[in-house]
This record gives C-alpha cells, sequence and structure tokens, in this order.
C-alpha cells in the first residue's frame, strides 16, 4: 500500500488571509516525515460559484469544470488536514459552499483540524466535525489551536511561529493521529473495493 495522501486545505481566500500562513508551516512540519505524502489544496484554486443544483450531489452530479476539479482533487486524497478560520463562530462561507458540492469523493477518509482565532478557532473546529460527519468523513480528536496571543502576535507585532514553541508538538500529535487513521481507513477501502470486485 502506497503512503496515504493528505491534502492541506487553505480555506479562507481573502487578500490577506492569515490561513496560508498556519498551511505552510503545518506542510512544513509534515514534510520531515516517512509515513505520509501532504500537499496544500488552496480554495483560491478551486473558484465554485454558490451551490445552486437541482439537487444534492447525493442524487445528481455537478457536471461543471469547476465541480468536477474539486470533487476530483478531493476524491485523489486519502485524508485532510482543514486549516480552518473562524468567521462567525463558524467556518468560512467558502468552504461550506465547497463542502456542499462533495459527496462520495471524501467518504471513510480522516479529517484533521487547525483551527486559529479567539479561541483557538473552536467553534468553527466543532461545526466543521458535525459537517464532515454527514460527509462520511471521519473526524479526528487531535487538533490544533492557534489562539489569540499567537494569532495577534503573528498578525500585528511581527511575530512567527517559532515565538510559540509550545505550538509544533500539537502539530506532530495531530499528524501522528493522522496517520494511523489515514493507514487503516485506506487498507479499509481497498480491502472494500476487492470484495466488491
Ligand atoms: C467575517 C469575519 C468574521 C470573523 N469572526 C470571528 C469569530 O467569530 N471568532 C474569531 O475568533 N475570529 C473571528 N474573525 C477574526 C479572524 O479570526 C481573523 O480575521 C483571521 O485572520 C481570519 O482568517 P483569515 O485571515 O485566514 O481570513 C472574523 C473575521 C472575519 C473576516
Amino acid at each position: 500500500m502506497t503512503k496515504p495522501r493528505i491534502g492541506i486545505i487553505i480555506s479562507t481566500t481573502r487578500e490577506g488571509r492569515f490561513g496560508e500562513r498556519v498551511a505552510r508551516w503545518v506542510a512544513e512540519q509534515a514534510a520531515d516525515r516517512q509515513d505520509i505524502e501532504t500537499e496544500i489544496v488552496d480554495l483560491r484554486n478551486y473558484p465554485l460559484p454558490f451551490f445552486d443544483a437541482v439537487a444534492s450531489p447525493a442524487y445528481v452530479p455537478i457536471d461543471t469544470p469547476e465541480a468536477r476539479k474539486w470533487a476530483g482533487k478531493i476524491a485523489e486524497l486519502d485524508g485532510y488536514i482543514f486549516i480552518t478560520a473562524e468567521y462567525n463562530h463558524s467556518i468560512s462561507g467558502v468552504l461550506k459552499n465547497a463542502l456542499d458540492y462533495l459527496f462520495a469523493e471524501p467518504n471513510r477518509k480522516p479529517a484533521a483540524f487547525v483551527g486559529y482565532g479567539a479561541v483557538g478557532g473552536a467553534r468553527a473546529v466543532e461545526q466543521l466535525r458535525m459537517i464532515a460527519i454527514e460527509l462520511d468523513i471521519v473526524p479526528l480528536k487531535k487538533a490544533v489551536h492557534v489562539n489569540m496571543e499567537p494569532l495577534v502576535g503573528m498578525l500585528r507585532e511581527g511575530k512567527d511561529f517559532a515565538d510559540y514553541p509550545y505550538l509544533a508538538p500539537t502539530v506532530e500529535t495531530m499528524l501522528d493521529e493522522l496517520s494511523w487513521y489515514a493507514d487503516a481507513l485506506k487498507a479499509g477501502r481497498l480491502a472494500a473495493d476487492r470484495d466488491a470486485a
């Protein structure tokens, strides 16, 4: 079985977003590992109109080039790390819209979460865990939360992640758990595919 391939999803798209810095920091740590491969999946590269299809993609595939590109990327990955801001105590609208375009592609795959905001994006992460369940994604416990002090330090005082050394070990713990589930679920999906063939 090949190494699980994990998408690090940047879920905000606005000019000057902080999410990109978080994603690059997580990607740097993940690059040192032998057990998983990662790639950044930036929602800026997957622009989607507001969902207005005649039915859920559960029933009717969304057959537009942009929807196929997004769903195809999610399908080829074995797991996800959602880098999530907190917008009004929830996830960004652009992420929710993108998730509404999916149905089968992320099923039985794990997701880990990196939140940032006043309370480490915790409220957005909790909501994202619930959304994940409906998409048959396996939401994981070990998350990373970048809270008010490091967020303000980096946005306004010229600091960087290295100035908050307690954060890096939480990324390793998250990646350890994600790697375990990504392997286990990939093996399970392959076995199920073999049984069905
Ligand atoms: C529309 C909007 C709503 C926000 N609501 C919250 C919030 O509910 N809780 C919070 O901690 N931060 C909130 N913030 C502040 C964000 O945590 C901060 O702007 C962060 O940098 C946003 O992520 P981004 O830079 O990747 O867009 C909000 C920001 C925006 C733009």
